[in-house]
C-alpha cells in the first residue's frame, strides 16, 4: 500500500503544475482552473499552455509544454478530445508525473477505444492518469484547487471521492452550507487508469484526513477495492454512497447465487465486510463524515440520553436500539450521578427526564454529570424549547459543555423547537458542534461512530490456510474443461465435495435387482433410488424416483415399478440401470453458493430456504476468502438467523458446521478462478454437534480462452 502511496503523493502535492488548455477567456474551463489554481493559495509553479502564448490571470503562457523549464508533477488537460492524445504524448516526453483529464467524449460517450489509447500511451510514459471526464481535483495538503468548481473551498478533515462530476461540484456548495472542511476532493470519472483504491491509498496516509466519504456509481477492480478498504477502515471511517440499485448484472445467471447475487446486494455485503458505512442518502452520508471527522470514539459502549420531554426521549430509545447504540442501565449508578443536579421530579432512569419544567442550567448540570462520569460513555442530548428557555443563554450553556469536552467523549444534541431554536442550531452547527433538528439524525450519527469503534477494536480476520487438495480438485476440473464441458458430472462433483470434506449422501449404482438389493444393504436403509438413463431428464416425473425405503422387500417393488413406469413413459430410453442413494434424514434446508462476481471477483454466498430461497431472499454474501468466525458473522446476517439458533423450543443447530462449509467453498473458489460457480444445495444442518448433509453440488466452470490450460 505504502508504494502506491508515495506515487499518488506528488499527484495530491505536485512541486509544479500545467493546465493544457488554459485560456484567457473567462467563460472556458481551462480558464477557470487558472484561476482556482491561483486563488486558492497554490505554492507550486503554474504553468498555463496555450497556443498564443502571452500572459493569462497574469502568468506567462507558455505555447508549447516543451518550452517550460524544470520538472512538472501534474498536467491538467481541458482540450477538446480529439486533442487530448498529443497532449498525453507531449507530457510523456516532458516527463509528467500525472494526468487530470477534464475532457469529456470517451468511454462514457461509447468510445473506449480512444479512451485505452490515452491510457497506454500516458503508461508508456511512466504517467497515472485521473479521469477522463472530471472536473478536476483539490487537495488541502498543497492549497490547490484544480477543479473548475465555484472554488472558496474551506481546508478540514473530509475527504471526497466522486464518480459523478456534478454531484462532486454541488458538493462544494454544500460543504460551504454544512461547514465541513475538506482535506481533499477527487473527481474520478470514467476511472480509465487511476481508481477509488488507488486515492485511498494516499488518503489512508494523509494525516490531515480523519473520514472519507465516497460518491460510486460503478464498480471497476471490485477485488483491489475491497481489499483496500478493509485496511483503511481499521484507522479511519469510510462512508460510501451508491447509486444504482440495479439487478441487470444478475438477469442471465444460470443458479440460484447468480439470480441472488443482485449487484447491490453482493455490493453492499462486501462493503460492509470491508468495514465501510453505506449511507442511504447524501444528507445522511454528510452528517455522518461530518461528525465522525471531528469527533473522539466513545471510551466504551454505553451512551446516556439526557431529555427534557418524554417523547423525544422515547424517540432516541428507538433510534438507539434501530443504530447499534447501548445504553447505560445502572439505576444506582445513574440515581447517584443525577442527584443534586436533576430537578426532583425528573427521572433518573435512561433516558434521563428532567421533565419540561427543568431550565437550560438544570440541562447543562445535568450533562456534565454524565461526561464527567466514566461509566457513561457517550451523551445524547435532547431538548424541546419550553417557557423556562432563555435561548441566548442555552447556546452559551451547550456551546460550554461542548468545548469542554468534545475531546474526550462523544456527544450528540438534538434541538427541537420555533425560530429561535433554529437559529441556535444553525449558530451552533456554524461553529462546527454537532446540533441536529432531528433525533433519529442525531442518534444516526452517534451509531455511525459506534460502528467505526467496533472496526477499529476488530481483531482482523485472518484467512485461513485453506489445507484444501487444490491440485487434485484442479485435476478434475481440467478432465472437464479437456471433454469441453463446462460443468462436472455428478461423480466428478462428487469427487469434488469429497475433497472438501462435504458429507454427500452414498451412492451405488446398480445394474440389476440384486445389484440394487446388495448396494442397499451396503448403504443401510433407508435409501432412495433413482433411474439412471441419459434419456430421462425428469426422473420424477418418468415416475423413476421412489423415497425411503426400508427393507428388502420395499426394493424390489420399488425396483419393478421404476422400471415399468420409465419404460412404459420413456419407451424409446436407453436404461443403465437404478442408483441406491442414502436417504439423508431431514433438517434445516440451506444453501451455499460462490460464484465470480463481475464487480468484486470471488464471493461467497449463505443462504436459508432450501427450495424456497428465491422467494425468501434471505441470503448473504461475502468476499471470498473468509475465515470461519467472517462466516458465521455471515451466517448471522440473515432475518431467519434466530431459525438456527432455535425458536420454540427446537435446539440450536450446527452453525460452526456450516461456517467451515462456507469458508471451505469460498477457499476454493479464491483458488480456482476457472470456477465460474459452485452451490450445495441443498446442505442440511443438523442439530449441534451433528453436522450438515450436503444433498448436492453443482459446479460450473469457465471454458479456457483460445488454447489456454490452467
Ligand atoms: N495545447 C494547449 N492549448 C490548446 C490546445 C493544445 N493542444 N488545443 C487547444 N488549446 C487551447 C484553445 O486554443 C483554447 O484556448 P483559447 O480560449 O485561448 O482559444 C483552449 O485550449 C480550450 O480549447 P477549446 O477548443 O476552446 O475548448 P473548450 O474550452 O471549448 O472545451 C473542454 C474544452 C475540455 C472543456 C471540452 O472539450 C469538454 O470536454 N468539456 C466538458 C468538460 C466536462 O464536463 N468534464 C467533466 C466534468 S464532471
Amino acid at each position: 500500500m505504502r508504494g502506491a502511496s508515495i506515487v499518488m503523493r506528488s499527484l495530491f502535492e505536485p512541486r509544479a503544475i500545467a493546465v493544457i488548455g488554459a485560456s484567457g477567456n473567462p467563460e472556458k474551463i481551462g480558464h477557470r482552473i487558472v484561476e482556482n489554481i491561483v486563488r486558492s493559495g497554490y505554492g507550486g509553479g503554474v504553468f498555463p499552455i496555450n497556443p498564443r502564448g502571452g500572459e493569462i490571470l497574469g502568468l506567462k503562457a507558455y505555447a508549447d509544454l516543451s518550452d517550460v523549464e524544470g520538472e512538472i508533477d501534474v498536467a491538467v488537460i481541458a482540450i477538446p478530445a480529439g486533442r487530448v492524445l498529443s497532449a498525453v504524448e507531449a507530457c510523456g516526453a516532458a516527463g509528467v508525473k500525472h494526468l487530470v483529464v477534464i475532457t469529456s467524449g470517451f468511454s462514457e460517450v461509447g468510445d473506449l477505444e480512444t479512451e485505452r489509447r490515452i491510457v497506454r500511451a500516458a503508461r508508456e510514459h511512466g504517467m497515472r492518469l485521473l479521469g477522463p471526464n472530471i472536473f478536476g481535483i483539490y487537495s488541502a495538503a498543497s492549497s490547490l484547487d484544480a477543479t473548475f468548481g465555484p472554488g472558496g473551498i474551506t481546508p478540514g478533515p473530509v475527504a471526497i471521492i466522486t464518480q459523478s462530476g456534478a454531484l462532486g461540484i454541488a458538493m462544494i456548495g454544500k460543504t460551504a452550507t454544512e461547514s465541513v472542511g475538506l482535506s481533499a476532493l477527487v473527481s474520478v470519472g470514467n476511472k480509465a487508469d487511476v481508481d477509488e483504491a488507488d486515492l485511498l491509498e494516499y488518503l489512508a496516509s494523509d494525516e490531515r484526513t480523519r473520514a472519507i466519504l465516497m460518491y460510486v456509481e460503478g464498480v471497476k477492480d471490485g477485488e483491489r477495492l475491497q481489499g483496500t478498504l478493509a485496511e483503511v477502515t481499521r484507522n479511519k471511517p469510510v462512508v460510501v454512497i451508491k447509486s444504482g440499485r440495479s439487478k441487470r448484472g444478475s438477469m442471465a445467471a444460470a443458479s440460484h447465487t447468480g439470480s441472488l447475487a443482485g449487484t447491490d446486494e453482493v455490493f453492499d455485503s462486501v462493503m460492509r465486510q470491508a468495514g465501510v458505512l453505506r449511507a442511504e442518502s447524501i444528507q445522511e452520508a454528510f452528517s455522518w463524515v461530518r461528525y465522525l471527522a471531528s469527533t473522539p470514539l466513545p471510551p466504551g459502549d454505553e451512551a446516556v440520553i439526557v431529555t427534557n420531554g418524554g417523547g423525544i426521549g422515547v424517540m432516541a430509545t428507538d433510534a438507539c436500539e434501530k443504530h447499534g447504540v447501548l445504553l447505560y442501565d445502572d439505576q444506582a449508578v445513574l440515581a447517584d450521578a443525577f442527584s443534586g443536579v436533576m430537578p426532583d421530579f425528573g427521572s433518573s432512569k435512561n433516558p434521563v427526564d428532567l421533565t419540561g419544567q427543568a431550565t437550560a442550567e438544570d440541562y447543562a448540570r445535568s450533562l456534565d454529570a454524565v461526561l464527567a462520569e466514566d461509566r457513561m460513555h457517550a451523551a445524547i442530548a435532547l431538548y424541546c424549547e419550553t417557557a423556562l428557555f432563555d435561548t441566548g443563554r442555552f447556546a452559551d450553556l451547550l456551546r460550554d459543555v461542548y468545548a469542554r469536552y468534545r475531546d474526550r467523549k462523544p456527544i450528540v444534541f438534538s434541538l427541537f423547537g420555533g425560530e429561535r431554536i433554529d437559529a441556535v442550531i444553525r449558530d451552533l452547527r456554524g461553529e462546527g458542534i454537532p446540533v441536529f433538528g432531528d433525533v433519529y439524525e442525531a442518534v444516526s450519527a452517534l451509531g455511525a461512530l459506534y460502528r467505526v469503534r467496533r472496526r477499529i477494536r476488530e481483531a482482523p480476520e485472518e484467512a485461513e490456510p485453506s489445507g484444501l487438495p487444490i491440485d487434485e480438485i484442479r485435476e478434475i476440473f481440467r478432465t472437464a474443461r479437456d471433454d469441453g464441458r463446462a460443468f462436472l458430472l455428478a461423480p466428478e462433483a462428487a469427487q469434488v465435495a469429497a475433497h472438501l470434506g462435504l458429507d454427500m449422501p452414498r451412492s451405488i449404482v446398480a445394474h440389476n435387482l440384486d445389484e440394487a438389493v446388495e448396494a442397499a444393504g451396503e448403504i443401510g436403509y433407508p435409501v432412495v433410488m433413482k433411474i439412471v438413463s441419459k434419456d430421462i431428464v425428469h426422473k420424477s416425473d418418468a415416475g423413476g424416483v421412489a423415497l425411503d425405503l426400508e427393507n428388502e422387500e420395499e426394493i424390489v417393488d420399488a425396483y419393478q415399478a421404476i422400471l415399468r413406469s420409465c419404460r412404459a413413459r420413456a419407451p424409446d430410453a436407453v436404461i443403465e440401470g437404478v442408483e441406491v442413494v442414502e436417504m439423508v434424514r431431514s433438517g434445516v434446508e440451506t444453501i451455499v453458493g460462490a460464484r465470480q462476481d463481475p464487480s468484486f471477483g470471488p464471493v461467497v454466498m449463505f443462504g436459508l430456504g432450501g427450495i424456497y430461497v428465491e422467494v425468501m431472499k434471505d441470503v448473504s454474501f461475502r468476499a471470498a476468502p473468509i475465515g470461519r468466525s467472517a462466516a458465521r458473522a455471515m451466517i448471522s446476517d440473515l432475518r431467519s438467523y434466530p431459525l438456527l439458533l432455535g425458536v420454540r423450543g427446537e435446539s440450536r443447530k450446527d452453525i460452526d458446521a456450516i461456517a467451515a462449509v462456507v469458508s471451505k467453498l469460498s477457499h476454493l473458489i479464491d483458488r480456482c478462478r476457472e470456477i465460474a460457480d459452485i452451490e450445495v444445495n441443498p446442505l442440511i444442518v443438523y442439530d449441534r454437534g451433528e453436522g450438515t448433509r450436503a444433498v448436492d453440488m453443482r459446479i460450473l466452470i469457465k471454458q479456457p480462452k483460445g488454447g489456454e490450460r490452467t
